[in-house]
């Protein structure tokens, strides 16, 4: 059975006021509950891509279609975590996370029950009133991630989230926003251009060409199986990233003769 499409990019270009086609005829499926992974070189086009599902940027030509109940208010359910955290510094850790409720009206008072919960999630539950500068920058992009999820999104856009970070710290954030994914039940688009995150964290990858970007290759993920605790350092995790890596190698060697 094919999970049902969220939200559809059809024969999506973008062109830019400059001139740059970042986008050339895109397609592409986002399924309900999956987490999916778009993959490519650095100006590929991928921020472009959740830009227009996040409806920030409009298509020169082409649609996005929401189909299904998603449609109404689609905008209010989705969560945007940057590359960067982009947190106040002069604003508290539970006033960062309010704010997208702030700009939808919602009073810090009735924020506050919201605001807890997000931390929660995200294990920051003791740190409120700590500011941005306290914190590590692990704990920053908890900040933003807790933020992203304080609207209780049904889909999170992830923009290279963990890029800054080191290994260890950013195979710990990977490891909790997986289990933050089966708690919340919500759809995940991350954008990375690490072959080696995108196999450990999705149900599918879709790999983009240079700019003008297109997707070149769906890679179903390792089967949820495959995906215990020791999925990291396993022959089937070995076996995808190399899998992953060949088509994204062949990719890049068309991109370059063209
Ligand atoms: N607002 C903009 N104006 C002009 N060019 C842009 C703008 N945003 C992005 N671009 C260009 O479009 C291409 C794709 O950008 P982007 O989506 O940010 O790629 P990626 O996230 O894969 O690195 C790049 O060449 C970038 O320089
Ligand atoms: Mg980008």
């Amino acid at each position: 059975m094919t999970a049902s499409t969220l939200v559809s990019l059809n024969q999506v270009s973008k062109v830019f006021a400059n001139g740059v086609m970042a986008l050339d005829r895109f397609d592409l499926d986002v399924r309900q509950g999956e987490f999916l992974s778009l993959l490519g070189p650095s100006g590929c086009g991928k921020s472009t891509v959740l830009r227009l599902i996040a409806g920030l940027t409009e298509p020169t030509s082409g649609s996005v279609t929401w189909p299904g109940s998603f449609d109404a208010d689609h905008r209010s359910e989705i969560g945007f975590v940057f590359q960067e955290p982009t947190l106040m510094p002069w604003a508290d850790v539970a006033d960062n996370v309010w704010l997208p409720l702030r700009l939808r009206g919602v009073s810090r008072k009735e924020a506050r029950e919201r605001i807890a919960e997000s931390l929660a999630l995200v294990g920051l539950e003791d740190f409120a009133k700590a500011y941005p500068r306290e914190l590590s920058g692990g704990m920053k992009m908890r900040v933003s991630i807790a933020r992203a999820l304080s609207v209780k999104p049904r889909l999170l856009l992830m923009d290279e989230p963990f890029a800054a970070l080191d290994e260890i710290t950013r195979f710990k954030l990977n490891d909790d926003l997986l289990k933050l994914k089966a708690e919340l039940n919500c759809t995940i688009v991350f954008v990375t251009h690490s072959i080696y995150e995108s196999a450990y964290l999705s149900n599918r990858i879709a790999v983009l060409t240079p700019r003008p970007g297109r997707v070149v290759a769906e890679i179903p993920g390792a089967p949820e199986y495959e995906r215990g605790s020791d999925f990291r350092t396993s022959r089937a995790y070995a076996e995808l990233c190399r899998h992953v890596s060949q088509i994204l190698t062949r990719n890049l060697a068309d991109g370059s003769l063209s």
